[in-house]
């Protein structure tokens, strides 16, 4: 018997943030080294862009690397800060084709001075682009993204720019480093975890989550289509009560 679809009844999510994770579990289940499953998860990467204009998904953020995977052991870090330096050589052109404006989000200090001049100019690049907007989380953590806010907040109200009574909650958003996006309205992640790790902490106050058990490098275009499709049929509430 056909299963019943389910009512679709409101729009799709204009932004959608997803926590790629099981690159590693995909790589030990293959018996092969953990940077084979980052490898594999990074050319994951075009295809949900490149599905999002016609899912109406304008921004898609993705979580690339905590200020927690620091603790991993050197040689997958060194791994890993190569392979986001490949990612930038081999995708710009296509990004820039595809008219996808790219932005990066996370403390940038304690990264590489190559890999950040590749940041900046591939933000340079696709500064105009606007079919959709990437934003990339590198050496990202919400509560360090909220520290840093703080600190120059602090530094406005010291120098007189800020009145401190006027602090609201429109205030802080203004200094997170996501301060050009909308909140996600949906945040995906993979690989059967269901816990944020420090993602988005302040945007996803109220977005809705999808967990999902497929690791990272098996997740595929038609998945994609079928999480953000299912989003349709949630009811957004924002503590307020159905009409
Ligand atoms: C996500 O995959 C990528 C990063 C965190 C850099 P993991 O490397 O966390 O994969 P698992 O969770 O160990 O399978
Ligand atoms: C979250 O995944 C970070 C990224 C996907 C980049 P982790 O694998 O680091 O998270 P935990 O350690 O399982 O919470
Ligand atoms: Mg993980």
């Amino acid at each position: 018997m056909a299963q019943p679809q389910p009512e679709q009844t409101g729009d799709g999510p204009r932004h959608v943030a997803i926590i790629m994770d099981g690159n590693g579990r995909w790589a030990t289940q293959r018996g092969r080294p953990r940077l084979f499953g980052h490898q594999a998860g990074a050319r994951r990467v075009r295809e949900i862009v490149e599905a999002c204009p016609d899912l109406g998904v304008d921004y898609l953020t993705v979580f690339a690397f905590s200020t927690e995977n620091w603790k991993r052991t050197q040689s997958e870090v060194a791994g890993l800060m190569n392979l986001f330096r490949r990612y930038i050589t081999r995708e710009a052109k296509a990004l820039k084709a595809n008219d996808v404006c790219v932005r990066f989000i996370g403390d940038r200090v304690r990264l590489d001075a190559k890999l950040v001049a590749m940041m900046d100019e591939l933000e340079a690049l696709t500064l105009d682009c606007r079919t959709v907007n990437l934003t990339i989380a590198i050496n990202y953590g919400g509560r360090d993204e909220v520290a840093r806010a703080t600190k120059r907040l602090a530094r406005d109200v010291a120098s007189g720019r800020l009145d401190p009574e006027s602090v609201d909650e429109e205030t802080l958003p203004k200094y997170l480093d996501t301060c050009v996006l909308p909140d996600p309205d949906l945040v995906i992640r993979t690989s059967g975890e269901a816990r944020i790790s420090n993602f988005l902490l302040w945007q996803s106050a109220y977005s809705e989550y999808e967990f999902i058990d497929t690791l990272w490098p098996d997740f595929t275009a038609a998945e994609f289509r079928s999480v953000v499709g299912s989003y349709g049929t949630r009811e957004r509430r924002f503590g307020a009560v159905s009409a």
